[in-house]
């Protein structure tokens, strides 16, 4: 059975004034029953289906199907067509993180997965077999110098984004890191430069601001009604961590850039902790900012990952909205005080019964089915808008700028702990900014 243009058979069908069989087939067995069909009726049939992943709508039924498809996924030129909408790829560090998170992440990204790398190669190997990347590497550099990538997502210990970030702006590529910028502000400084002077972006993963409830909750934040953001509190729990410095970089970072991210430039900190072993510690911080806002970071390793552990309060003006585990918002919106009935009389009752559309609370909560493609953690929304920022020339957001101004914060966190006093966040500038 030849193939051609879908156009070409329409063309056809409309001169001879016959119609075509347009099928969806979700499994091989339907394929292979239509096509069958089709021939034996010799006639023309078009076929509809995402040939990726199982989710994507093609369920995969035998392990020699499996394989099939996965040998198309990593060996077969012929199966990809990446148009140029998609950002061409490379991923360094096929970790516990990468895996997880980001490789199943880029699912629905305009991404174009070319290569992957990790310094243990059984790990590149399952990666790009796994998720359908052309070729594996073991040195990243030898895979930026082999490939045609335009952007390099890094995945690795704070060093290694440092390290693959600079080698990849001097190559030219764009990069997406995960947080930290670097191990030290000046480290994350010296890419804030590299980026500039070789125009390319990198975007740095804090994906708590790509959360869908937090997304809605910056929304709603920026809405007049809400008059302003004038206090935030932000708790994040943790396990028992190994090392003070650890938790610091690789954790409490995530708060110190979302406090930023609601409420702009900093101005004073203050901290203490109470510590229960090195490296073992409850922080509160208390965060001024220009603009006369403030926040309260409640971070902790001396609870538990598996509890709900993360909530979001960001305060307007009679206002407020909660996020709760990344998850549920309420927005409250000044709502009636509600009598008590009791007091019998017909107006209370009417204001006790009825729900206020325009003041009573609001509250989403995620639904798990097929049809919801929310970003539960983040994850998927900061990858696509990336790739999206890249490819359409806008600009990327965090921004390595945000990664540095983290950093920054981070250091005065951990200086005000350290002494007992407050800081001004101008103190921690690197060079001129
Ligand atoms: N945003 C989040 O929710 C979140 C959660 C967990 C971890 N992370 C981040 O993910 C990163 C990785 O964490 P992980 O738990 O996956 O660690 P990991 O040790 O499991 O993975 C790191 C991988 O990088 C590889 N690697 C190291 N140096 C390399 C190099 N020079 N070239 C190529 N590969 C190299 C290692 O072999 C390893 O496979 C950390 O920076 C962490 O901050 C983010």
């Amino acid at each position: 059975m030849p193939l051609v243009s879908s156009t070409t058979m329409l063309q056809a069908a409309r001169a001879g004034g016959y119609c075509i069989s347009a099928f969806n087939v979700h499994t091989l067995e339907m394929l292979q029953a239509v096509v069958e069909a089709a021939e034996e009726q010799q006639s023309p049939l078009i076929i509809q289906s995402t040939m990726g992943r199982e989710s994507d709508g093609l369920t995969i039924t035998s392990i020699s199907e499996r394989e099939e498809v996965e040998n198309m996924n990593v060996n077969d030129e012929s199966s990809r067509q990446p148009g140029n909408e998609e950002l061409r790829i490379g991923i360094v560090g096929c970790g516990v993180r990468a895996s997880i998170a980001i490789f199943p992440a880029l699912r629905n990204a305009p991404v174009d997965l070319v290569a992957v790398c990790d310094l243990d190669l059984s790990k590149a190997q399952y990666n790009a077999r796994k998720y359908g990347a052309r070729r594996y590497y073991q040195d990243a550099i030898e895979m930026m110098e082999k490939e045609d990538l335009q952007a390099i997502l890094v995945i690795g210990p704070a060093k290694v984004h440092y390290q693959v970030a600079k080698e990849a702006l001097q190559r030219g590529l764009h990069v997406w890191m995960e947080k930290p910028p670097g191990e030290t502000r000046e480290q994350a400084f010296e890419l804030v430069r590299l980026a500039e002077k070789h125009r390319r972006q990198i975007q740095v993963g804090f994906m708590m601001r790509f959360a869908t409830a937090n997304q809605m909750a910056k929304e709603i934040s920026q809405r007049p009604e809400f008059g302003g953001v004038k206090a935030l509190y932000f708790r994040y729990m943790a396990n028992p961590y190994p090392d003070h410095p650890a938790f610091y970089l690789y954790h409490c970072i995530h708060g110190f850039d979302l406090a930023r991210h609601f409420m702009g430039e900093p101005d004073k900190v203050f901290a203490r902790e109470a510590t229960a072993a090195p490296g073992q510690f409850h922080q509160q911080a208390s965060l001024s900012f220009v603009n006369g806002s403030i926040a309260t970071l409640d971070m902790s390793c001396l609870q538990e990952w598996t509890s709900p552990n993360v909530r979001l309060e960001v305060t307007g003006v009679g206002k407020h909205v909660i996020v709760e585990n990344s998850a549920e918002i309420t927005y409250y919106r000044n709502a009636p005080i509600r009598p008590s009935h009791a007091r019998d009389q017909a107006h209370f009752v009417e204001a006790v019964a009825r729900l206020d559309d325009s003041q009573d609370a609001l509250t989403w909560q995620p639904n798990q089915n097929w049809a919801t493609l929310y970003s539960y953690r983040g994850y998927e929304d900061e990858l696509n808008a990336f790739a999206s920022a890249i490819l359409s020339g806008n600009e990327a957001s965090a921004n390595i700028e945000d990664g540095y101004i983290a950093m920054k914060l981070l250091a005065a966190v951990e200086q005000s702990a350290q002494t007992g006093k407050e800081v001004s966040f101008a103190d921690f500038e690197v060079g001129d900014r």
